[in-house]
C-alpha cells in the first residue's frame, strides 16, 4: 500500500515514465525503496508518502541503480530530497555493501544530483557496470561514489561540531570574537561631531594597531624617515597634484560638479554613492580626509564606475569616465615611480 503511494508520486512526478514501467520496477523484488513517510498523518492506517529513491542494488558489483528518484510537488526544496539519498546512501553502504551509485539523470534532475556529489565523469571501471543497467538516449549518466565511513545521516550535528572546533581554535589564536559598541562610544565621547582620536577607538588597539601604523597603505610612498605630520604633508601635495591633472584634463567636465537630480531625475535612485571632482575637492582640501593614497584613489575610481554604471558605453559620458580614468591612473602610476613604490 505504501509502495502504491510512492508510484502515485513517480507517476505524477516523472511524466516520461511509462506508468507500468514504473509499477514493474516498483513491485519488482531486486528493487528496493527509501521513503519519506509522514507519520503523523495516516489515511486508511497508511502512512502518507512525501517521496522517495527507488534503486537496485547489484550486490556482486557492489553498485547500484537509480531507478526513480521523486519528492511530491508540494514538497519539493525543502530539503527531504537531501535528507532521502543521506539515508539511502547509509542504507546501500551498511546493508547492501554497496560502494557506488549509478543513475541516469535527465537535464532537469541533473542540478540537484550534482548537490548529492554525483557527478558526470564515470570513474567506476565500465567492465564493472556494463551490460548490468541498460542504455538511455537523452539522458546523462551520473556516478557518486560512497564515503566508506562517513555518518551521512548525522552531516548536520557533525558539521556543527566540526564548526565549533574551528571557532575554538580562531578564539585561541585572535580576538576577533570582542566586539565594541562604536555607538555606545560615541554617546561617552560627546556624540560623533567632535574628533575622534584614532588611539581612542575601542578594540584598536586590542587588534594589534599600533600609533606608527597611522595612515598604513599599501603604496609605500615616500622613502626615508619622517614624522607623520611630514608625511601627511607630502601626501597632500600629492594629491592635490592628482586631483588637479584631472580637473585639467578635457574629458574632466561631466565630472567637475554634482549630477543635478532636477536634470537627471532618476540619477541618485540608481547612484546610491555618488562622488564628483568638487566633492573630493572639498576632502582634499580638508587636509584631514584622505590620509592614505588608496582613499583618494578608490573615490576617483568610484567616479569612474558610477558613471559607467548609470550610462551606456555609447554614451559621451561613459568614453570620458574611460579616458579620464586611463589619465589618471598614468598620473598616479608615473607618482609611485618617481620615488613612491608600491608595497
Ligand atoms: N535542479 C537543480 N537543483 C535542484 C533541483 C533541480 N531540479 N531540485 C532540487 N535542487 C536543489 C535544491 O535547490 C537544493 O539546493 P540547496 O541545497 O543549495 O538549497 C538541493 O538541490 C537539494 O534540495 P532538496 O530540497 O533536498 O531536494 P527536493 O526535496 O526538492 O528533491 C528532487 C529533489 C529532484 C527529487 C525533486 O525536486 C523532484 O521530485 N523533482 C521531480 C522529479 C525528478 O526530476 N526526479 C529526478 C529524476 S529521477
Amino acid at each position: 500500500m505504501i509502495l502504491i503511494g510512492l508510484k502515485n508520486i513517480f507517476a505524477r512526478q516523472l511524466p516520461n515514465m511509462p506508468k507500468e514501467y514504473i509499477v514493474r520496477l516498483l513491485m519488482d523484488r531486486k528493487h528496493k525503496s527509501v521513503m519519506v513517510l509522514r507519520n503523523n498523518e495516516v489515511e486508511g492506517g497508511i502512512p502518507l508518502v512525501v517521496g522517495g529513491i527507488t534503486y537496485r542494488p547489484y550486490h556482486r558489483q557492489r553498485f547500484g541503480e537509480i531507478a526513480f528518484c521523486a519528492i511530491s510537488a508540494d514538497e519539493q526544496v525543502k530539503g527531504y530530497g537531501t535528507r532521502l539519498m543521506n539515508h539511502l546512501k547509509e542504507h546501500a553502504r551498511d546493508v547492501d555493501g554497496l560502494t557506488h551509485f549509478l543513475t541516469y539523470a535527465d537535464n532537469n534532475a541533473v542540478g540537484y544530483f550534482v548537490k548529492q556529489s554525483f557527478t558526470k565523469e564515470i570513474y567506476l571501471e565500465k567492465d564493472v557496470w556494463h551490460g548490468y543497467i541498460k542504455d538511455y538516449d537523452g539522458v546523462l549518466l551520473m556516478e557518486c561514489r560512497i564515503d566508506p565511513k562517513l555518518k551521512y545521516t548525522n552531516l548536520a550535528s557533525m558539521i556543527s561540531q566540526q564548526r565549533q572546533a574551528i571557532d575554538e581554535m580562531i578564539r585561541e589564536l585572535s580576538n576577533c570574537q570582542n566586539v565594541y559598541q562604536v555607538a555606545e562610544f560615541q554617546k561617552k565621547e560627546g556624540g560623533s561631531s567632535k574628533n575622534i582620536r584614532v588611539e581612542d577607538i575601542p578594540g584598536l588597539r586590542d587588534a594589534g594597531w599600533t600609533s606608527d601604523q597611522w595612515g598604513h597603505t599599501r603604496y609605500k610612498l615616500f622613502s626615508g624617515s619622517g614624522d607623520s605630520v611630514t608625511k601627511q604633508k607630502q601626501l597632500n601635495a600629492l594629491i592635490r597634484g592628482l586631483l588637479k591633472t584631472m580637473q585639467d584634463h578635457t574629458d574632466a567636465w561631466p565630472f567637475i560638479e554634482p549630477v543635478d537630480s532636477v536634470d537627471v531625475p532618476d540619477y541618485y535612485k540608481i547612484i546610491k554613492d555618488p562622488i564628483d571632482l568638487k566633492t573630493i575637492g572639498k576632502s582634499v582640501e580638508s587636509e584631514q580626509y584622505y590620509v592614505t593614497l588608496d582613499m583618494f584613489v578608490a573615490d576617483a575610481r568610484r567616479m569612474f564606475n558610477n558613471c559607467r554604471t548609470y550610462n551606456s558605453p555609447d554614451t559621451v559620458y561613459y568614453r570620458c569616465a574611460t579616458k579620464l580614468q586611463a589619465h589618471f591612473f598614468s598620473k598616479v602610476q608615473a607618482a609611485l615611480q618617481s620615488g613612491a613604490k608600491p608595497q
